[in-house]
């Protein structure tokens, strides 16, 4: 059903697109035969539909309400071709703030049942566009040029070539989150797991100064495109269309390091700073039990939380695991050797919620921190800079707090 439907697409595709218009990219470019871009499209098709762009699924998901709430209208411009194309019409103006569709700004609208399409060429693309030739080439035709704009995520992007496309889409799309806007974590928040230009960007992290871009957003043009599409950065063609991209490609800048470096040494990170926060959060929970008070709201894998708290007096806490459960921070945790799920802002130790603590907030920060460098995907490739600073502070911060004194916040 959904290769007829894609074909349909491909087909006004086609009819309000010349193929030779599309000839483009690099200005190496020689003009192709007509044969040829066929050919090239078709390359690109298999690619997109290999690609987890092209999810269906998850956009029906999505699409049908059965993930969010109240509002799943917003998801649409992300995660589905029609919303995104009707947020294109309207500029990409945020609209965070605008929780139902009479509330002023923009709202994409909610589609039929199993009609939503994934981001498909046409999102990208808009067939309606007349050619422009620009300095870099031919241009794509893509729905969004670079220039400065503010993305959902609530900073900007500047000069980033090509790569805005992929911005206006991958990032964490909640506004900012760090030591300034966010001074008390409310509840035990996760980024969504689109936040890649918010690493690139240098946003969204406790304990280190935000706001500073990587120093590839000025090194590479084209940004996410260069390494994505494997285009610019060495005038290769056709394009890819997979979008995928390995560290191979860092050789062809870099000889005076081992790009493999870059992702061992944040994988170290990741597992030692994971482990760090294990432990602090086994040594609050056991502080809790030793002085006869410790709860938790236990809940079962498909999300049904318990309604009354299961209290312990006295006991062990062991095998912590701080996982997470979309968008947001949970754990699993034996005490007295039974195993539980809970979400970490319903802990309670020595009769302090975990976020009413001066320790609980430094472990819900760290564990913030941890699941936006996780969720990003890259090891490190996005920003290996601001990466690693943010690993080397956030174990700081955890090694020079005492989690065995619960101290509640002030007011
Ligand atoms: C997620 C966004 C996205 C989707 C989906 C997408 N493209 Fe592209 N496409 C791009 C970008 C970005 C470029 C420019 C890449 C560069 O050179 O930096 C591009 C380049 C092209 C070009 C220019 C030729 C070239 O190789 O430089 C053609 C033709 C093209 N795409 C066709 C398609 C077709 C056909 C589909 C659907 C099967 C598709 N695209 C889906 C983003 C997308
Ligand atoms: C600003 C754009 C944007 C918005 C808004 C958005 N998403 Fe996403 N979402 C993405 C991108 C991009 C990815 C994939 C990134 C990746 O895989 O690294 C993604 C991935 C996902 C995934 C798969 C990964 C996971 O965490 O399991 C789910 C599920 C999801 N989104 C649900 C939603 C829901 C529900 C909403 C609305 C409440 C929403 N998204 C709003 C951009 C967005
Ligand atoms: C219309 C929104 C949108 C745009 C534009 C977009 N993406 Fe995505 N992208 C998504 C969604 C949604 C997913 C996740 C689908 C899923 O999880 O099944 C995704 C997934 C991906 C993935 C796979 C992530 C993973 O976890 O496996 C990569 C890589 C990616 N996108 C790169 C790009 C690049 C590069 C660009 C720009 C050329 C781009 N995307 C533009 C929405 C978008
Ligand atoms: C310097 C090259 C480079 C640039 C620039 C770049 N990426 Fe990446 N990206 C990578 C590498 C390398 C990986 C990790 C691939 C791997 O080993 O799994 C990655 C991972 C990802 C993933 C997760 C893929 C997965 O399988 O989980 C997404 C999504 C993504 N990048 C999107 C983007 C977006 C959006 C941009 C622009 C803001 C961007 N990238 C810029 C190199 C780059
Ligand atoms: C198109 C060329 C290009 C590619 C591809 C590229 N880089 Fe870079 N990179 C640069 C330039 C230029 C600089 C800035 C050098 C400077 O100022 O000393 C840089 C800086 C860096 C730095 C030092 C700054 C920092 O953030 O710590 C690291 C590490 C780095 N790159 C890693 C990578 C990795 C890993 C990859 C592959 C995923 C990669 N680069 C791909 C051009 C590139």
């Amino acid at each position: 059903m959904w290769s007829e439907r894609f074909c349909f697409l491909f087909l006004i595709f086609y009819v309000f697109t010349p193929v030779s218009n599309l000839n483009a990219g690099n200005e190496t470019t020689t003009q192709q035969a007509p044969s040829e871009s066929v050919a090239r499209d078709l390359l690109y098709s298999q690619q997109w539909q290999k690609s987890p762009h092209a999810n269906h699924k998850l956009a029906n998901e999505i699409n049908s309400g059965a993930m969010a709430n109240p509002s799943n209208a917003k998801c649409l411009v992300c995660h589905t071709s029609q919303g995104f194309i009707q947020w294109a019409r309207e500029g990409f103006t945020p609209f965070r703030s605008a929780v139902n569709s009479s509330g002023g700004g923009f709202m994409p609208t909610i589609l039929e049942d199993e009609t939503a399409l994934a981001p498909t060429c046409i999102a990208c693309h808009d067939p309606q566009t007349e050619m422009t030739k620009g300095t870099g080439g031919n241009d794509p035709m893509l729905r969004l040029k670079s220039k400065p704009r503010a993305l959902l995520g609530g900073f900007k992007i500047g000069n980033v070539g090509r790569g805005a496309i992929c911005m206006v889409c991958h990032n964490n799309g909640q506004g900012l989150t760090n030591d300034a806007t966010t001074p008390v974590m409310k509840s035990a928040r996760a980024p969504h797991k689109a936040n890649q230009a918010d690493i690139f960007m240098g946003e969204n992290f406790f304990f280190v100064k935000t706001g500073n871009p990587a120093y590839h957003v000025n090194a590479i043009y084209n940004t996410c495109t260069a390494c994505h599409m494997g285009s610019t950065y060495k005038q290769r063609h056709p394009t890819d269309h997979s979008f995928q991209a390995t560290f191979e490609i860092c050789y062809a800048c870099h000889k005076e390091f081992d790009p493999m470096d870059v992702k061992y040494s944040v994988l170290w990170g990741l597992e030692t700073l994971k482990a760090t926060i294990d432990t602090a959060i086994t040594d609050f929970a056991q502080t809790g039990i030793d002085a006869g008070k410790f709860r938790l709201l236990n809940m079962n894998e498909d999300e049904k939380v318990e309604k009354d708290y299961t209290s312990f007096s006295e006991g062990r806490i062991s095998d912590v695991n701080i996982r997470y459960l979309y968008e947001r921070q949970v754990i699993e945790v034996k005490v007295n050797g039974k195993s539980y799920l809970t979400s970490l802002d319903v802990i309670e130790s020595k009769g302090f919620r975990l976020l009413d603590s001066v320790q609980g907030q430094i472990i819900a920060k760290a564990a913030w921190n941890l699941f936006m460098i996780d969720k990003d995907g890259s090891f490190g490739a996005h920003n290996h800079k601001l990466i690693s600073e943010v690993i080397k502070e956030t174990l700081k911060k955890l090694e020079e707090t005492d989690f065995k004194v619960i101290v509640p916040l002030p007011n």
